[in-house]
């Protein structure tokens, strides 16, 4: 039996992890998550399994969980969730990941990290690489996240050189699909839930700033090819991301067409240090994972997405 630790299993990325990760008869999962911004719902199916395990407990403590690969999902991930206390955050970041690199250490597990592109900051490369260092405002307000990923990085890199701890790293790109929490501030979610209510959608600035969109399928594709088909010196990191490049309100648009909403958008200013422009470059995960792309265009998956929250809501 392959043990399996999720951290942050309850969360929008992890529960869709598990999922997936148990429909192979010979894992066995652990979930680790403190609920912060996760919900036990998501994992409603997980729990039906035998081989599936819950466990309530906060990253920042070191949990003696046997286990042969470590999937660090542990963070609040929205921006209203990971700013509401941003000492936790960075908290959970670093001391996240060092327990999960001396876990990894005392049973030789891999461990991979859940990096992200806010680690390249408001980019002056476009699309990023890999090899960008990024701009990041180091005493803004998002910087408990970013530099709290980044120092992530640093530790996960430290760890192999010194101890030889097996890492992967992967940078995700912005995510959506099934079990995001509809009340956690994110662009997609809260378009759909706004279209779907017939409340106004906002949008901050003037909303020509671009995101990509990865529907979560495909990032959990990229997870696991990352995970096991790669070899042990392929550490990453390495970009997660649908290089599909739109802006706010083009999504916006989608969004009031496909649900036939009425709602009207109204424009609210740019929080600070908010990046203007963002496009994975995945050259890398194309070689190294398989041939690995994205396959649901953004059209699909916002159907399935509003799908589950005409459901949820
Ligand atoms: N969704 C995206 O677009 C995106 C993009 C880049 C990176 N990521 C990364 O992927 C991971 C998952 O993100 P998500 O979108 O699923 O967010 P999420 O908020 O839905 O999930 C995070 C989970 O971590 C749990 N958690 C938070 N602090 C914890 C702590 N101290 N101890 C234990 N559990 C804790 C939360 O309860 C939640 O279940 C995060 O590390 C995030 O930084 C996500």
């Amino acid at each position: 039996m392959n043990r399996i630790l999720v951290t942050g299993g309850a969360g929008f990325i992890g529960s869709n992890l598990c999922e997936r990760l148990l429909k192979d008869k010979n894992n066995y999962v652990v979930a680790l998550d403190n609920l912060y911004t996760g919900r036990l719902s998501n994992l409603a199916e997980c729990m039906k399994s035998d081989r599936f395990e819950f466990i309530e407990g906060d990253v920042q403590d070191f949990h003696d969980i046997p286990c042969d690969q470590i999937y660090n999902a542990a963070c609040p991930a929205s921006p209203p969730a990971y700013q509401k206390s941003p000492t936790n955050t960075t908290k959970t970041c670093i001391f996240g990941m060092i327990n999960m690199l001396e876990l990894a250490n005392k049973y030789n597990a891999t461990v991979m990290q859940f990096s992200t592109s806010e680690v390249y900051g408001d980019p002056e490369v476009h699309p990023q690489v890999e090899s960008y260092r990024g701009c990041v405002n180091c005493t803004g307000i998002r910087s408990c996240y970013d530099e709290g990923k980044r120092c992530a990085e640093s530790l996960c890199f430290d760890y192999n050189r010194e101890f030889g701890t097996k890492i992967k790293v992967i940078r995700i790109f912005n995510t959506y699909g099934p079990k995001m929490d509809p009340e956690d501030g994110r662009v997609v979610s809260n378009f759909i839930i706004q279209a779907l209510r017939g409340e106004p959608i906002t949008v901050y600035g003037d909303g020509t700033q671009t995101r990509s969109f990865q529907y979560v399928d495909d990032l959990v594709e990229g997870i696991i090819r990352m995970m096991n088909d790669t070899p042990e010196e392929f550490t990453g990191p390495i970009n997660l991301g649908n290089p599909g490049e739109f802006t706010m309100l083009e999504l916006a648009d989608l969004v009031l067409k496909m649900t036939g909403s009425k709602s009207e958008l109204i424009y609210k200013p740019l929080p600070a240090d908010d990046p203007t422009r963002r496009k994975a470059d995945i050259s890398l995960a194309k070689e190294k994972l398989n041939g690995w792309e994205p396959r649901i265009a953004l059209r699909e998956g916002l159907e399935r997405s509003i799908a589950y929250f005409r459901e949820i809501i």
